[in-house]
């Protein structure tokens, strides 16, 4: 499964690319907001210096929402770097603009899906990357993963090219959840990458190693 991470934060973006785990980012209105990154060359400017710090894909988002301004800022997206990929909402303009980029070799992240149905529909355009956010149907009291698997069970059973990129990855349990079902990708903050690291079985098993060679360590000193 690979790991992006979603933010807009150069930062946190630099610290999971040092980790050696990172294979993309992901972005959103809101993420680039919350880094003060508005105007359209500040936010070309800003998506340039993600692709400089990551390997992989990294999705942008449009923020037009009628087909062709869709187009118009997707091309523009598109030419800022071949890692760029240009994020689309599952609207009905948002499906016809996916259809247009896959079939001009653009790839696309189609974004905020919360139903099979949208994802069947994402697919059938040609999406390179499906979005499904689980935290968010977590949120309602809806069963997030249950998505996740039912997409995975639809795909697979039509073997569509569109990767499962499980969004709104809050922690471990999520990642582990979609590792089990077979998601392509999962996006999250920094710190759910980061919750998969520490257990205190781990801690205190170092600690015990570094006492015991310590100790023998200075016997041998005396
Ligand atoms: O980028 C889309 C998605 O990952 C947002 O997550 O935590 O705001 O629901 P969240």
């Amino acid at each position: 499964m690979k790991f992006f991470i979603d933010t807009a934060s150069l930062n946190d973006i630099r610290t999971a690319q040092n980790l050696g785990v990172l294979d993309g980012v992901t972005t959103n209105p809101s993420l680039m907001a919350k880094e003060g990154i508005t105007g359209q060359e500040n936010v070309h400017a800003h998506y340039r210096a993600i692709c400089e710090i990551v390997d992989g894909d990294v999705s942008a988002e449009v923020i037009a929402t009628d087909y062709p301004g869709m187009l118009e800022e997707g091309l523009q997206l598109a030419a800022l770097d071949s890692k760029i990929v240009v994020k689309v909402p599952m609207t009905e303009d948002g499906v016809r603009a996916i259809k247009y980029f896959s079939t001009h070799g653009i790839k696309t992240n189609c974004t905020l899906v919360f139903s099979a149905g949208q994802a069947l529909l994402a697919a059938k355009a040609g999406a390179t990357y499906v979005s499904p956010f689980v935290g968010r149907l977590d949120d309602i009291s809806v069963d997030g993963l249950a998505l996740i698997r039912e997409i995975r069970t639809i795909y697979d059973n039509y073997a569509f090219s569109t990767q499962i990129l499980a969004a709104s990855v809050r922690h471990s349990a999520h990642i582990l959840g979609c590792a089990r079902i077979g998601a392509d990708v999962m996006t999250g903050p920094l710190q759910a990458i980061y919750s998969l690291l520490k257990h205190p079985l781990t801690d205190s098993g170092l600690a015990q190693f570094l006492a015991d060679h310590q100790r023998v360590a200075a016997q041998i000193n005396n």
